[in-house]
């Protein structure tokens, strides 16, 4: 590589500054921040902390950062839902490539539209759909490509939110309300609407679904439920959701055991114990998860037919220990068990011996969505470098599975109704 790719980031928040920004101290020679834009000072505090990009490149919204001439090769589109197509449209205007985050957008006509500005200026467009970038689910594809369970059938995949992470994120959090960022099987679940359709390798053309927002309500508080946790729960010993355990005192989640990162780094900038508490006491992460405005559902399924008679089943829930993913596919010569938290494939070939691929011997980066992250923006600063192109999750294989979410979510809210995707 001559030069490092150099990137502005539109959102420095979470996924912005914490999770792909960080590749930069990884890999200085391929990734250098130039710019910025947060509505939120502490935010562009650390970008300028961190990465050293001066205050005249830190701006105070994303239109002031798309109002200037282009900054870098590639804005890095880290806001929050309702704003990737309008920024990613402004910056390919401006010239920049553009790391999207994902979904793209929950409404079909920007995601086409921001698929023909692609196209139109010829800039790279890739979403991070990070998951294809893991060693397990590249793994898995490459079992499958090269014949190891022989003509693919059946694939079902089951993805596991975990209580906590669907009470931080889709009860208390950002993405608890479906008009204001998208609904779960788009805003979560794309990532698997994306690895099916990969998997499978050929396209989708019937989608069915089912799913409910069925625990996470009001007529289901506890007698004796506080609005907030800390303000005299009398619930809060038996609660799993209590925000206490959540935050501070569960070894696997809160600020004594996980530390400062994801999710207690979502409550404060630069959290200690005292910062969680006083976001539990005044913020939406303190509020008991019977008494939000959340809308989106708690458990999910979907039913894909693919071309080549491949059938496929995906279950979201969010009553699960862990958060991790699990994938069966079965085909004439074959089948594959996958588990990513055990980062574990098991292949069994009909007739011979079953053989393990088990990925944590091959060593390496396994934090940040199973390695995926930081995969992701390897492959993306190479394909920049090199000039661009379509990459693994271009826009256009990214627009066909959002049309596969947003078709089963249309799916649900009918009752189940199976949708063809041509006519959708
Ligand atoms: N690829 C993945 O696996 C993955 C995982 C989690 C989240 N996401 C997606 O990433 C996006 C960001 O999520 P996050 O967790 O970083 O959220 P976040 O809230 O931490 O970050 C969004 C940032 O945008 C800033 N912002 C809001 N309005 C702005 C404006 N007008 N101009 C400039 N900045 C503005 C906010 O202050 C915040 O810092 C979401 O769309 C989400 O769906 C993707």
């Amino acid at each position: 590589m001559l030069r490092p790719v150099t990137f502005a980031i539109c959102g420095c928040g979470d996924r912005g500054l914490d999770a792909y920004a960080p590749y930069q101290t990884l890999h200085p020679e391929e990734m250098s921040i130039t710019a910025g834009a947060d509505v939120r000072p502490e935010r562009l505090a650390l970008l300028r902390e961190r990465y050293g990009v001066p205050p005249e490149m830190c701006f105070a919204s994303d239109g002031e950062l798309l109002a200037q001439p282009r900054l870098a090769d590639v804005m890095l589109v880290s806001t929050l839902d309702r704003r990737h197509v309008s920024n990613a449209l402004a910056a390919l205007d401006k010239g920049y490539h553009v790391l999207l985050e994902k979904p793209i957008s929950p409404s079909l006509e920007e995601c086409r539209a921001l698929q023909k500005k692609a196209h139109e200026t010829g800039r790279t467009v890739v979403v991070c759909h990070v998951l294809r970038y893991t060693r397990f689910y590249a793994a898995l594809e490459d079992l499958l490509r090269r014949g190891a369970v022989g003509k693919i059938e059946t694939i079902d995949a089951v993805e596991h939110v975990a209580y906590w992470h669907q009470a931080h994120s889709f009860v208390r959090g950002n993405w608890r309300r479906s008009d204001e960022t998208s609904p779960m099987i788009l805003q979560k679940s794309c990532h698997d609407m994306d690895i099916l359709r990969w998997l499978a390798g050929e396209p989708c053309l019937k989608v069915q679904s089912f799913g409910s927002l069925d625990y996470f309500t009001a007529e289901n508080a506890p007698e004796g439920a506080a609005e907030r946790c800390l303000d005299g729960c009398r619930c809060r010993d038996a609660c799993p959701y209590d925000a206490e355990k959540i935050y501070i005192t569960d070894p696997r989640t809160g600020i004594r055991g996980r530390g400062k990162d994801w999710p207690c780094g979502v409550l404060a900038s630069e959290p200690d114990e005292d910062k969680i508490r006083a976001a539990l006491r005044e913020g939406p992460y303190g509020r008991c998860v019977f008494r939000c405005d959340n809308s989106v559902v708690d458990h999910q399924t979907v039913n894909l037919e693919f071309a080549n008679h491949i059938y496929a089943t995906f279950t979201m829930t969010a009553f699960t220990q862990s958060c991790h993913r699990t994938v069966k596919v079965t085909g004439t010569r074959g089948e594959i068990e996958g588990d990513m938290e055990a980062n574990v494939l098991r292949l069994r070939p009909f007739g011979g011996r079953e053989e393990t691929v088990d990925l944590n011997r091959e060593g390496g980066q396994f934090s940040g969505h199973g390695g995926g992250d930081f995969g992701l923006m390897s492959s993306f600063c190479k394909l920049i470098a090199q000039g661009g192109g379509a990459g693994l999750t271009g826009i256009d294989a990214s627009v066909e599975s959002h049309v596969m979410a947003l078709a089963a979510e249309a799916s649900r809210l009918n009752g189940g109704q199976t949708i063809t995707l041509s006519e959708f």
